[in-house]
Formats: C-alpha cells, structure tokens, sequence
C-alpha cells in the first residue's frame, strides 16, 4: 500500500520557505497515528525541515530519504537515489509518501490512498500539491472546528483510488 499523506490550505499550499505554514497539533496526532510502526520516505528538503523542527528523524518510524547528492548523510535514515529504488527497498511495507511537493509529484500516479488535510485559510506557499478528485472516492470526512490550540479548522479527507 502507497499513501499519501498531505496538508493542504485552500489554495493548495503546503509549505512556505522549507516549512509548515501553520500549526495544527490536531493534525500532527492524526499524522503521527497514521504513520508510526509504517515507512515514511520524504524528499530530502522535507527531511531536512524535519531535523530543523524535531533535531532528529521522526521516531519510531522506518525513514527514507530521497536525494540525487552521492554519498548524502541522514544519520537514522536510509537513503534512496530514485524513485524506483526507494519503491523496491519499501516493497511489503505499508509506505506513506510524506512530502514535499516534489515526492508527492513522483508518488502520486502511484498512490493507493491520500489522506488529506484540507486547512480552512488561504495561504502564501512556495511548494504546492493538488489531485483531480474526480479520479479518488472520498471514503471519509471529519470537520473539525479552530480552537485555542489550533489556528484553524481543517478537514480530514481519506481518500481512495478509484
Ligand atoms: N503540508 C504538508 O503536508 C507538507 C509535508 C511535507 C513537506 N511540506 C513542505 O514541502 C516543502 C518541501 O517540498 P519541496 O518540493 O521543496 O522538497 P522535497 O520534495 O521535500 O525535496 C526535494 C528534493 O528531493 C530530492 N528528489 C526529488 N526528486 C527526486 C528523484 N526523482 N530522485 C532522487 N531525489 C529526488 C532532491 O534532493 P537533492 O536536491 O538533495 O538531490 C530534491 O531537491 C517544505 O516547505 C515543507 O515544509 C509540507
């Protein structure tokens, strides 16, 4: 299985200047209770905003890195030169494709599942990801309003293939 997993503002936004343009712990829990004890792979400028953010790779979770830069160092990671290999090192894993908007490109011809956060605001963004939802089947959709802890209310859509 090949997933997805994806925040987007309205405008499809994902990122600003190598990071997150919001703060969402609602949607970080739902991330971390998707992903962990699964692989992640991400792009290289994603895992690195992820060392910025956490100082070490998101924990408990199988981690691989893709980059074209021979003899790159991602210490706790694997590291994969294509897309090809990172999908034959992951082959039986439940992989999730966490970003950003270059890997989600790569993965999105072959993505079983998208799960989508859709943030409620419209936002400047640097990096981009959208999908044709006519080719998804919308199997479940959960609003959940702003709070004190969360700037906005987001929607979280699960997407799967038709
Ligand atoms: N909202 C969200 O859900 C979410 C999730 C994740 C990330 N983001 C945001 O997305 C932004 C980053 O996205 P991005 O598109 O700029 O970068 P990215 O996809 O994270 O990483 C791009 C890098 O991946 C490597 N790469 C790309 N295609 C490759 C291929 N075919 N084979 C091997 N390596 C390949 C290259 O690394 P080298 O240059 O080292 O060769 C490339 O520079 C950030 O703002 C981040 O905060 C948002």
């Amino acid at each position: 299985m090949i997933a997805i997993i994806v925040a987007t503002s309205l405008n499809g936004a994902i990122g600003y200047l190598n990071e997150i343009p919001w703060y969402l712990p609602r949607d970080l829990k739902r991330f971390k209770e998707k992903t962990v004890g699964h692989t992640t792979l991400m792009g290289r400028k994603t895992h690195e905003s992820i060392i910025k953010r956490l100082g070490h790779p998101l924990p408990d979770r199988r981690s691989i890195v893709l980059t074209r830069q021979k003899n790159f160092k991602a210490p706790d990671c694997e590291v994969a030169s294509s897309w090809e290999e990172a999908l034959e090192a992951t082959k039986g894993d439940n992989l999730f494709v966490i970003g950003g908007a270059e890997i989600y490109s790569l993965a999105l011809p072959h993505a079983d599942k998208i799960f989508h956060t859709l943030v409620h605001t419209v936002t400047l963004g640097d990096a981009y990801f959208t999908f044709d939802p006519s080719a998804w089947q919308l199997v479940n959709s959960e609003r959940v309003e702003a709070d004190e802890k969360n700037e906005f209310a987001c929607t979280f859509n699960d997407y799967e293939r038709k």
